[in-house]
């Protein structure tokens, strides 16, 4: 029997269980019209309680382009939730519908607590400023395609690296590979928290000079500062703005360079980068949609390698022990039984937004 599997982060399949996932992403893209019947009868559901059009599109090309068909909502309004349905029973009534669900949530966790009563695979499809899995998938198939492997890379990371949830799940995912850097591009307010920082270790640097580092990197990976995830709007104006890739900067770089953005852009891509060789990001969304369908394969049991069987870790219950913070789906109505892991640098962390939490 096949078993069910999540994905909520990157690190919820294994190494190689990710190389063989892009493998098939790759196949995908030689020849899709091979794979258009694959998923016949087959049902997505996208859950999306935050406004998304790319991400969502990308989920439904996906599904449609294997054969299968969609259903879901695209706005918090439009749902149950307008009515005070939790997470938990929505997944439960999704999970009589549809094969498989894509969760967009702008509270950090939700997708966990969705997975803890589904019947049907839940892919995270983006939760506050936590995770954004399928995104990796899409920036790693990139990678590979123009570089040709994932390792030893020197990776720039320039932006909004405090609340750019794709910069988190990427560099989860890059830290299993040997022998890559990253240079943390931000201003001083928007770093990498310290949670995404400790699983990196110390393969990572930060600096606020885009310029000064630009000539040393493999990669570029230019991300929006999250305007939706300030409390004070008056921060997001001071920092907007702060990193604008244009032409002239880009002179610097290696020729061989690529410059990847999950979009929306602002303005921290001049459009004069568009025609460079270099700029890869309107093709990074096109191996979006690659990805998913590979991801979508193999989380139904229809890819050519199913996944390996998989040790699941029981989280910890400790009684009198909360996170509550007011980003973690446990800091909300919703109120899911407190749940911990223990990282392995022995600290204590929120089971659902990765959070550390004080014994
Ligand atoms: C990203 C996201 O939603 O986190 N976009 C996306 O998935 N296409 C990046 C962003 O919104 O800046």
């Amino acid at each position: 029997m096949h078993k069910l599997r999540h994905l909520l982060t990157p690190l919820d399949l294994s190494v190689p269980e990710l190389d063989r996932l892009l493998s098939l992403a790759g196949e995908i893209a030689s020849d899709p019209a091979a794979w258009q019947s694959a998923c016949a009868g087959k049902k997505l559901a996208t859950l999306f309680y935050e406004p998304s059009t790319r991400t969502r599109l990308s989920f439904e090309a996906a599904m449609l382009n294997l054969g299968g068909s969609v259903l879901g909502f695209s706005s918090a309004g439009s749902s149950s939730v307008s009515k005070g349905e939790t997470v938990a029973d929505t997944i439960r009534i999704v999970s009589c519908y549809a094969d498989i669900c894509a969760m967009r949530h702008p509270l950090e966790g939700a997708p966990w607590v969705a997975s803890r009563f589904s019947r049907i695979p839940v892919v995270n499809a983006g939760d506050g400023g936590h995770q954004h899995p399928t995104q990796t998938l899409a920036d790693l198939l990139t990678i590979l395609r123009r570089l040709g492997r994932l390792d030893h890379l020197t990776v720039g990371f320039c932006g909004d690296l405090k609340y750019g949830r794709t910069v988190h799940s990427l560099i989860a995912a890059l830290s299993r590979y040997e022998g890559n850097r990253f240079v943390c591009i931000s201003p001083e307010e928007l770093r990498l928290p310290a949670a995404q920082r400790a699983a990196a270790g110390d393969a990572v640097v930060e600096t606020a000079d885009l310029e000064a580092v630009l000539p040393q990197l493999d990669l570029l990976y230019m991300t929006r500062i999250q305007q939706e995830r300030f409390t004070d709007p008056a921060e997001y104006q001071r920092l907007r703005g702060s990193y604008i890739l244009t032409r002239k900067k880009l002179s610097a770089a290696k020729e061989t360079m690529p410059v990847l953005h999950p979009l929306p852009r602002v303005d921290e891509i001049d459009p004069d980068v568009d025609d460079d060789p270099r700029a890869a990001y309107f093709e990074q969304a096109q191996n979006g949609v690659y990805a998913r369908m590979a991801l979508i394969l193999t989380l139904l049991g229809l890819a050519p390698d199913p996944l390996d069987a998989k040790e699941e870790k029981e989280p910890l219950s400790l009684p009198g022990l909360h996170c509550g913070d007011p980003r973690c789906i446990t800091g909300s109505a919703e109120r899911p039984v407190p749940l911990f892991v223990r990282a392995a640098d022995g600290s204590l962390r929120c089971w659902y937004c990765g959070r550390p939490v004080t014994e």
